[in-house]
């Protein structure tokens, strides 16, 4: 049966999608509230795991085997690491990195230890449907619409783009371009940093569930990050997640 996880690391990345369920119940475990309901009449469970890998490991852990969720979003932030990226664009992760994982000189620089792997890979069908049921939101003012033109140019968004590619997680925040240099030049494909999504990505391929990690650029990962980040949360990250799922569950 189908059964989608959705997670979030934040409240405010999730608290939207919590809205749109039908007939929500709450169970909470291990310090973490789930949601259930159904989005267009998809089953759905829907939860926040705090940051960090080991945060977002013990989460998709639980989704898999108390909930029984058959595939898993992970829609949240991200900071820019490469240069073409803005604050307001949308990724679709391809490959999940662990930049921290470094058993050097066992095992090559980011190898997860006995899996043989430096990166997993999300479900080419589900990213392929992902990209056709996202980009409207992009093409036809639909963020326009959900979030309002002021508050978007508030933070300097014009017309956003939606990148398909590598993503880093790890458990640091990027707030200097010292730090994000060094992740450009050790992994060049990486398109974003964040906290998470490789964790959630390592769990699914242990338990074959397919995922997709979606991320919002909310900074740049760079001195300015410290200011950008809170304000993007606040002010616009849930609304993001929420255009995000019903699309995709509209669609896919
Ligand atoms: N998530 C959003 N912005 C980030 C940053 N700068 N570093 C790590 N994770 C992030």
């Amino acid at each position: 049966d189908r059964i989608i996880g959705i997670m979030g690391a934040m409240p405010q990345e999730i608290d939207g999608v919590i809205g749109l369920l039908q007939n929500p119940k709450e169970v909470t475990l291990g310090m973490r509230t789930y949601t259930s309901g159904t989005i267009n009449n998809i089953d759905v469970i829907v939860v926040f795991s705090r940051w960090g890998k080991v945060a977002a490991a013990a989460t998709i852990s639980t989704l898999i085997h108390v909930f029984n969720v058959s595939e898993v979003l992970f829609t949240g932030v991200a900071g820019a690491i490469d240069p073409t990226l803005n604050i307001g664009d949308i990724v679709i992760g391809k490959r999940l990195y662990q930049h921290d994982m470094d058993a050097r000189p066992l095992m090559q620089q980011f190898e997860i230890p006995l899996l043989g792997k430096t990166y997993f890979e999300s479900d080419a069908e589900k990213l392929k449907h992902a990209k056709e049921a996202i980009n409207p939101l992009i093409l036809d003012n639909g963020l326009k619409n959900l979030i309002g033109e002021g508050v978007l140019a508030q933070f300097g968004i014009n017309t956003p783009n939606l990148h398909i590619g590598d993503i880093a997680s790890g458990d640091q925040f990027f707030a200097n371009n010292k730090q994000k240099e060094q992740l450009h030049n050790s992994l060049p494909t990486i398109l974003c940093v964040e906290m998470e999504g490789a964790a959630v990505a390592q769990v699914c391929h242990e338990y074959a569930v397919p995922f997709l990690i979606i991320r919002t650029i909310s900074d740049a990962a760079d001195e300015q990050s410290h200011i950008d980040f809170p304000l993007f949360i606040k002010k616009v990250s849930s609304k993001y997640s929420v255009g995000i799922v019903k699309q995709l569950l509209h669609q896919l």
